[in-house]
């Protein structure tokens, strides 16, 4: 079997190691270039949010199955197209991957279905969203809505901070064309847990639990990341906790149900606890970076099994291993704003074989292994504990060296 993986980070890195695993599996291919692609895994040098030219290049090609990594391709419709041409393609269609594309969207689902989310308020102009503040006190959330690559989203302390927040959104239009309207919304403080679930028609079988450190600085400072580290299963995930996520999920099969949004694909839920009560933050509708990082390697049924079996809109037999995984991201110093990319990386063959080492932003040139993004790679152990695959973590880190290297010290660290 041959798979074409859209998309070319660490999170498809992942999946494709996972889908390698598969004596079925000859091939996968990523569209553009992954640094870590050794053995069955090719690179392609097709634009990841170029739908057409990926069509194209398909149409010439005996490819059995193709997944789609990132929310552009997915918001864009590529699902919808691929589908069309007779590809078999694991990812929502265009309609249900709204569910990650607008906050708004979102919300009213939410809101229609009884699904526990903060109060919230869509705002469709400057002056309607400066009205409708009152209402919310502080600390306050704004969301633009639209796709904003992580970065739509403030946390505002005071009137000060919203009305700049308004201001970036509406006048500045530092989102360009994602900024028409925003979700006002209360804000609520508690711990976050990221629950990726296949979906399977409109039925949902949820993955085991997994924390992202978004932060990042130390202490969970600084700005926000596409994340930096991450351990699954979240050590604060509780059976009563457990109990009311499926309950949720129940709700959000009906949801899918009613509005006609049943799909082949994952829907990652972002979750916050806040005295013991569950609320969504928010939808995505694809795997989660770095979630899918540490969730894979303790999956213990088969990916493309499972994958086959949504596609076949039947139940999905996901089990687990019961262990700890932990991953903590090198990044480029600078990132998330300006930062230098190009160094070489070493020391990646002295690590232990059980370390598993996921490419987020390589490249192969002339021999060498280069940085080639803000976030690098992200350095993966599995063991019976936490504090074990923490060590082992850290001890690998220290072989790897680039210039400009950095990360997170505190990752796996469970104060909060
Ligand atoms: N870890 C959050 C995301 O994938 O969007």
């Amino acid at each position: 079997m041959k798979i074409l993986i859209v998309g070319s980070g660490a999170r498809e890195h992942a999946i494709a190691w996972k889908l390698a695993q598969n004596s079925g599996v000859e091939k996968v291919f990523f569209s553009s270039h992954n640094g870590g692609a050794t053995g069955k895994l090719e690179n392609l040098n097709l634009p990841n949010n170029d739908t057409q030219t990926i069509r194209a290049w398909l149409a010439s090609q005996a490819v059995d199955l193709v997944i789609i990594g990132p929310e552009n391709p997915l918001n864009d419709g590529i699902v919808d197209q691929l589908s069309a041409d007779g590809v078999k393609v694991f990812g929502p269609q265009k309609a249900a991957a709204r569910l990650e594309g607008s906050k708004a969207f979102a919300k009213a689902f939410m809101q229609k279905y009884d699904i526990p989310t903060a109060s919230y308020k869509k705002c469709e102009s400057l002056s309607a969203a400066q009205n409708a503040l009152p209402e919310f006190g502080y600390p306050v959330v704004i969301k633009a809505d639209g796709l904003c690559a992580g970065k739509g989203v403030y946390i505002c302390q005071d009137e000060a901070q919203a009305h700049q927040a308004l201001h970036e959104i509406f006048v500045d239009q530092v989102f360009s064309n994602q900024g028409a309207s925003v979700v006002i919304e209360q804000y609520l403080q508690g711990f976050e847990t990221s629950l990726l679930c296949f979906v399977s028609g409109t039925k949902v079988y949820p993955f085991d639990t997994a924390m992202d450190y978004k932060k990042i600085y130390e202490g969970d400072q600084g700005p926000n990341t596409g994340g930096v580290g991450c351990i699954s299963p979240n050590p604060y995930w509780t059976p009563a906790l457990k109990a009311q996520s499926d309950a949720i999920l129940r709700k959000i099969e009906r949801g899918l149900e009613k509005e006609n949004l049943g799909y082949a694909g994952i829907l990652f839920i972002g979750y916050l606890v806040q005295d013991g009560e569950i609320y969504i933050l928010e939808f995505n509708t694809r795997f989660g970076d770095p979630e899918t990082q540490v969730l894979l390697p303790r999956l213990r049924s088969d990916l493309l099994e499972n994958i086959q079996q949504a596609l076949a809109g039947e139940p999905v037999q996901l089990a687990f291993e019961d262990n700890v995984c932990m991953t903590t991201i090198l990044v480029s110093d600078g990132y998330p704003k300006k930062h230098q990319t190009g160094f070489e990386i070493t020391g990646l063959d002295t690590l232990p074989g059980d370390i598993m080492v996921f490419h987020n932003g390589t490249k192969q040139k002339d021999g060498k292994l280069l940085s080639a993004g803000g976030r690098v790679l992200s350095v993966t152990a599995k063991r019976d504990a936490l504090s074990d695959a923490r060590q082992a973590v850290y001890e690998s880190i220290k072989k790897i060296k680039f210039d400009n290297m950095r990360y997170r010290k505190d990752i796996g660290t469970v104060s909060r």
